[in-house]
């Protein structure tokens, strides 16, 4: 099928870890039928955007790319260009009315279908599209090697929560565990090619393993951290509700589950909370957070934030205000509300202007920022644990890494190795990230 020159792929991610992931797993089909990473754009022979469309923004973005790939094409008439992800999958065949020199589409659940649509695109170009009908558990496929210290590994697919303002359980479907030895498997050979970092991927890991019968997630996580080469386990989502004490007792006895619990609220007020369908309260939260810190006194906290759901009023933001000064996050990531159609939350009556959102965001942001710096600035003078990652962005001689509770560290390099565990000395820290002095 394929002809002697070398072909080049480009994955072009959007999104979250899962999307990410799944590029990941693209880029494993691509190079077991022969292909190769592109370093650029201009010299792929195949091109995919993975998409996102939790946002309006994201879609935006995603068209606008495909805008751009469209003169490649006009130089380029052989180039494949592919839309896979939730954005596939919510638009499936009207891409091509937007953007004709799409050669295919490819939902969530039919990412594994890429050799065969690539066959069929090779035998006879025109439009392909396939789309998950019904969400099965997908085959096992493997991503391609990436000598990587870090790896995402999804351990379940889908989502059962619908949160009232949320697209992904329309576009993922239900809930589907993959098997802990399957899990297992893949972490073991990931570690045993130098990955030391895992991240355990699933709209709700709380909610792994309640389709089975032989693990649930605290169980999963035991297994994980046995595994030899793994040095740090992250998990994400974590969905409030479900966070079990079974699990907080396993991270407790665990050697290798980091100390950050990313935890998100979403809103600062139970009548919110409500209207999100989020499942607690303000008060479960507040309880859940102290139960962890007393457990964890060093741990640090991060939350998802959406400001401008329907329905939200200046007292509401007020007391969200109130509600961040008191449980202090070390970080939130906040987004503006933004109109799925398809979800209850599209047709809820006082959906809030745009400009008054923007303002309410803007606040939020200042209010976080300042906790952030408090809480960096009590680090000062500390002495942290840091997985070196290698030179930073802007200066080879300062190396970077993270903590064990996720934050970015900066040092001056000494001879310290990618992938070492070395401790810092915070000397500055800063909203975002703390600079320091490597310990001898
Ligand atoms: N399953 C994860 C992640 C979902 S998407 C979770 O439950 O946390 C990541 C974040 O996007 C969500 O946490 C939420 O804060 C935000 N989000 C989802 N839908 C949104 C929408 N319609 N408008 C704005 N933000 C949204
Ligand atoms: Fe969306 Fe809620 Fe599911 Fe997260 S838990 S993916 S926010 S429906
Ligand atoms: Fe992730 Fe965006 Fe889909 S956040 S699950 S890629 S809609």
């Amino acid at each position: 099928m394929l002809n002697h020159k070398q072909l080049l792929y480009k994955i072009l991610p959007y999104g979250c870890q899962m999307n990410f992931s799944d590029g990941e797993r693209f880029a494993g089909q691509l190079e077991r039928m022969g292909y190769k990473p592109a370093e650029k754009l201009e010299n792929a022979d195949i091109i995919i955007i993975n998409t996102c469309c939790v946002r309006e923004s994201a879609e935006k973005k995603i068209y606008g790319k495909i805008g751009e790939i469209k003169h490649l094409k006009q130089q380029k008439p052989d180039l494949i260009l592919g839309i896979t992800g939730c954005m596939a999958q919510k638009d499936g065949d009207a891409i091509f009315k937007k953007a004709s020199h799409v050669d295919f589409v490819l939902g969530t659940n039919k990412m594994y279908d890429l050799p065969a649509v690539l066959e069929e695109i090779f035998a006879s170009r025109g439009h392909i599209v396939k789309l998950a009908g019904d969400y099965d558990m997908p085959p096992n496929v493997e991503p391609a090697e990436n000598n990587s210290l870090f790896a995402f590994v999804p351990i379940m697919y889908g989502c059962n929560n619908f949160c009232t303002y949320c697209i992904v359980p329309y576009v993922r479907g239900r809930e589907r565990s993959r098997a802990p030895q399957e899990i297992v498997a893949e972490i073991t050979k990931l570690a045993q090619n130098g990955v030391k970092e895992v991240t355990l991927l699933g709209q709700n890991v709380n909610s792994y393993g309640k389709d089975r019968d032989d693990a649930d997630f605290a169980d999963l996580l035991a297994m994980v951290d046995k595994i030899e080469g793994i040095e740090r386990i992250r998990y994400m989502t974590s969905h409030p509700r479900d966070l079990t004490d079974k699990v907080i007792e396993t991270i407790k006895n665990s050697k290798h589950i980091c100390e950050h619990f990313h935890l998100p609220v979403q809103y600062g007020t139970d009548k919110m909370l409500k209207a999100m369908n989020r499942g607690y309260t303000t008060a479960y939260y507040k309880e859940l957070v102290a139960k962890i810190r007393n457990q964890f006194p060093e741990a640090s906290f991060t939350t998802d934030l959406i400001v401008g759901f329907p329905g939200e009023t200046d007292e509401d933001f007020a007391q969200m205000l109130e509600f961040l000064k008191e449980i202090r996050y070390d970080a939130a990531y906040t987004f503006l509300y933004s109109k799925r159609s398809g979800t209850p939350a599209a047709t809820m009556e006082n959906q809030v202007p745009q400009g008054l959102k923007k303002e309410r965001l803007h606040k939020l942001m200042d209010a976080q920022n300042e906790i952030s710096l408090e809480i960096n600035q009590s680090l000062l003078n500390k002495t942290v644990e840091v997985m070196v990652e290698g030179p930073s962005k802007t200066d080879p001689n300062v190396y970077t890494g993270h903590t064990r509770t996720n934050k970015i560290i900066l040092w001056d390099h000494k001879d310290e190795q990618i992938g070492d565990l070395v401790q810092v000395k915070i000397t500055h820290p800063q909203t975002w990230v703390l600079k320091g002095e490597l310990e001898a």
